[in-house]
């Protein structure tokens, strides 16, 4: 080995880098071309292999020369690499990794609360009730006056309504009307009567508010389906009989009904209403009465309370200009939770409200 055949072998190594660079458009190729000549035994370390066979002053002449060209080497590389980066051989094509998880898009659904209402309405809605809303932000008049409540009820208590503050709104230039956020949808009955003559089929939907401490029965915020009807000769029987076609649609055909006396000040006769327990109804058929006594639902009484109803007072009828002696009518109100904990077997009002996607993804 003498020193012309290294340097002919760096003239050749040089020569070809350039050609050889010219035909690579890929990181892949790139990188091969790396190997080849600057890996482990690539034509570098080949080259520095034969300096030892050199003489001192030519070891150090052509160690220089390999130095110079590897440095060489390297720079285009690392522009080449560049515009590699920039300009990648596939740029036109479709790049698509199928490994990558798939987004997933989650479908929403309605909430239980607003399942219940809407099946509770479309109920009524066939047997000819128009469903109409209210503000939740009302008057004291209506939420309480004209109702029939008289001002020493307990339910118009700071302590058991929200009053609004600043807390007036003027009605007239010398009548100032306290606001209040309303504690039952009933005050709809005494903004449709007002604005609209008999005959009257409504049903009503909505929030309502008390201040109550949150429990697992309880919450300060919660919906309630007023209805009503009203024209000349209503009876007590049309509200029996209409409160059953709802009964046995929302709980089943084999539901039984009964009606217990009771006082609201917006209605005369009232009743609470009652439903066959749903849950021992059907153990009913197969245990004995000793173990209907364990029924968490009903407590072993067999009955759950579901609404409130009675034929509508006639002071409510006087106080929206109504002729108490031409006209009558039945209202009834539930609460919405409690029918969709029954309906569901739900134990606790507060998952409703908590937003709990394993609770919600029920339904
Ligand atoms: N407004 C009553 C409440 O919130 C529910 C109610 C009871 C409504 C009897 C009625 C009715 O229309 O007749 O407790």
């Amino acid at each position: 080995m003498n020193i012309n055949t290294i340097k002919t072998e760096i003239d050749f190594i040089s020569k070809n880098i350039e050609a050889e660079l010219v035909v690579i458009n890929s990181a892949q190729g790139l990188e091969e071309l790396r190997i080849k000549y600057l890996g482990r035994q690539g034509a570098f370390a080949q080259l520095t292999g034969m300096i030892p066979c050199l003489s001192l002053p030519e070891r150090s002449r052509i160690g220089q020369e390999i130095n110079t060209l590897k440095k060489r080497l390297l720079s285009i590389i690392e522009e080449k690499q560049k515009t590699i980066i920039i300009k990648p051989a596939v740029s036109d094509k479709f790049i698509c990794d199928i490994g990558l998880p798939a987004i997933v898009q989650e479908i929403g659904r309605l909430h239980p609360i607003t399942k219940v209402i809407d099946e509770i309405c479309a109920v009524f809605n066939r047997i000819g009730f128009s469903v109409v809303e209210g503000p939740e932000i009302e008057t004291e008049y209506n939420n309480f006056t004209g109702l029939n409540i008289s001002l020493e009820h307990p339910s118009r208590e700071a302590f058991d309504t929200f009053y609004l503050k600043p807390q007036g709104l003027k009605v007239s230039r010398c009548q100032e009307e306290k606001l209040l956020l309303r504690s039952h949808t009933s005050p709809v009955q005494i903004r449709m009567m007002s604005s609209h003559k008999p005959p009257l089929a409504v049903i009503v939907p909505g929030r309502v508010y008390r201040p109550d401490a949150v429990d697992a029965s309880h919450s300060f915020m919660f919906h309630q389906i007023e209805g009503f009807m009203v024209d000349e000769n209503i009876r007590f029987s049309d509200l029996k009989g209409i409160l059953e076609v709802f009964a046995k649609d929302v709980f089943g055909e084999d539901i039984k009904m009964r009606f217990r006396p009771h006082f609201f000040p917006f209605t005369e006769p009232s009743a609470e209403v009652d439903i066959s327990c749903i849950i021992c109804r059907r153990k009913q058929r197969t245990e004995n009465r000793e173990q209907r006594k364990h029924c968490s639902v009903c407590g072993g009484k067999g009955w759950l309370e579901i609404l409130g109803s009675g034929m509508i007072h006639p002071n409510v009828f006087k106080n929206v200009g109504y002729d108490p002696k031409k006209y009558t009518g039945f209202a009834f109100g539930m609460g919405v939770e409690r029918i969709a904990m029954l309906k569901y077997g739900i134990d606790d009002i507060r998952l409703f409200f908590e937003n709990d996607l394993r609770f919600l993804k029920q339904f």
